[in-house]
């Protein structure tokens, strides 16, 4: 069958025309003589093509075709117009009509007409079928993994994608937050609309506030056009506020008066800017915590944190590492045109008991190397960085037995430092929190303070005001 073509025309010798001229051409024809009676046949069968009368008793060809469109967005349409009526006709492709065919019109002239038209719906069709291939392929799917911490968090995602509800995103650096915040966008009905993401983090807090909010023309010096902000730009999408701990006060409390009125103002502007956003942000912070500490405005965070997700860490995942692998070497053997396959077993142990601080990014970046440095189709332990080699040794003369206390010293002196130092990143020099975190006494995170003449200070940032 060449095509599903419904005819609807109140005029019976236009519809026997059509339904003889189109079926002699081997389409699947079907006719209706007023618009509701065609409506009732598109929402009970798919078609690809209708053609549509636009002057009707009853029901115009105009409301057919706006009511068409709704029950099948995808249904290409073309509209009969007699002469005298061809502005309504153009009228009708603005309102989304393929095309306008003239009466009276000759049979070679309406089986061009309909042949363009189902060439348009094919493609139409391709379009989707695209999209929703795509989109299975970028979200849920390219985040890799099969264990279970991974899964429960997979089908979270599943079920608060596709509504509006703001998310936050906490973990560690390089878990995956960004990609999990893609995929909330992809598999959500804002999926056709923005993604756009913002770096907290990345900005001064008064050039971060005029990326998001916009300005006036004036509004500050160097401001000689008016600019949109992102948060406009993010309209009937979604804006992903990376790094959302680092927001100044002013911001915060500034985020937190849009997101209750929906609407804000540029700076130097006093026209209120509506707009339709769902909020995701994402954090590595403890971002609970933060706000019991007055870090971070608690009314900021209920907003935001509807609902939380937590991307595992790699190192609590271990039984992901395989199949990570095999999703890397697949990407840079294409990246590089190799093709890299398999990793000994030395070196994929080497990757299953290395503690991967920096999580899947540094995993990535571990199996991007080695696919450059590796001679032919098999990564061997020798193409993986030395570090993680160290981290093995370690263990292994930790267990050779040569005491606890020693064995903790030698800790110390080798890793302690940067652990610490981490540990105080982290934690925002917060003692009590990185007690909590290395499950270590406050009395020992002093301890190790001193040992290495570290200040916990100047890892603690100003506690903001708790309301404006
Ligand atoms: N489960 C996963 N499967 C496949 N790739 C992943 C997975 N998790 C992370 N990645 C990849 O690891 C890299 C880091 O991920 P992403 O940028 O989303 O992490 P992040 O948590 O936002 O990191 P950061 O805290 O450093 O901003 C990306 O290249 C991403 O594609
Ligand atoms: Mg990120």
């Amino acid at each position: 069958m060449k095509g599903r073509i419904l005819v609807i025309d109140d005029d019976t010798a236009i519809l026997q025309a059509c339904r003889s001229i189109l079926e002699d051409g081997g389409y699947d024809v079907e006719v209706a003589s007023d618009g509701r009676a065609g409506l009732e046949r598109l929402r009970l069968k798919l078609f690809d093509l209708a053609l549509v009368d636009l002057k009707m008793p009853g029901m115009s060809g105009i409301e057919v075709l706006q009511e068409a469109t709704a029950i099948h967005p995808e249904l290409v349409t073309i509209i009969f117009t007699a002469y005298g009526t061809i502005e309504s006709a153009v009228e009708a492709t603005k309102m989304g009509a393929f095309n306008y065919i003239t009466k009276p019109f000759t049979s070679k002239q309406l089986e061009a007409a309909v042949e363009k038209g189902l060439e348009h719906s094919r493609l139409l069709c391709d379009n989707v079928r695209l999209r929703q291939e795509l989109k299975e392929c970028c979200a849920v799917h390219q985040i890799v993994g099969q264990s279970p911490a991974l899964q429960m968090m997979l089908a979270t995602i599943t079920k608060v994608a596709p509504s509006s509800t703001n998310v936050l995103i906490m973990g560690e650096s390089g878990t995956g937050k960004e990609l999990v915040a893609r995929a909330l966008h992809t598999n959500s009905s804002r999926c056709d609309g923005p993604f756009i993401a913002v770096d907290c983090a990345a900005l001064p807090s008064n050039l971060l506030e005029s990326e998001l909010f916009g300005h006036e023309k004036g509004a500050f010096t160097g401001a000689d056009q008016a600019k949109r902000g992102l948060l406009e730009l993010a309209h009937e999408g979604t804006l992903f506020l990376d790094e959302i701990g680092e927001l100044s006060p002013e911001l915060q409390a500034k985020l937190l008066r849009t997101l209750q009125e929906r609407s804000f103002r540029r700076l130097g502007g006093e026209r209120l800017v509506t707009v339709d956003i769902r909020i995701l942000s994402s954090t590595n912070r403890d971002l609970p915590n933060e706000a019991q500490q007055g870090r971070f405005r608690q009314d900021l965070l209920y907003r935001l944190n509807v609902v939380t997700l937590i991307p595992p860490p790699l190192r609590e995942r271990k039984g992901d590492v395989a199949l990570l692998a095999e999703h890397f070497l697949r990407e840079f053997s294409l990246a590089t045109n190799r093709t890299v396959a398999r990793l000994t077993p030395d070196a994929m142990q080497l990757l299953e008991e290395y503690h991967w601080p920096g999580n899947v990014r540094e995993f990535r970046n571990v199996i991007e190397r080695a696919v450059v440095l590796c001679d032919n189709d098999t990564v061997r332990a020798r193409d993986l960085p030395d570090y993680l080699r160290k981290q093995a040794q370690l263990g292994q003369e930790i267990q050779d037995a040569i005491g606890y206390k020693a064995a903790r010293e030698q800790w110390l002196e080798s890793q302690g430092r940067s652990y610490l130092t981490l540990l105080l990143r982290r934690n925002h020099g917060n003692i009590s929190a990185m007690a909590r975190e290395a499950q270590i006494s406050r009395k020992s995170v002093y301890e190790m303070l001193r040992r290495f003449e570290i200040d916990p200070r100047q890892f603690q940032s100003p506690a903001p005001p708790q309301s404006e």
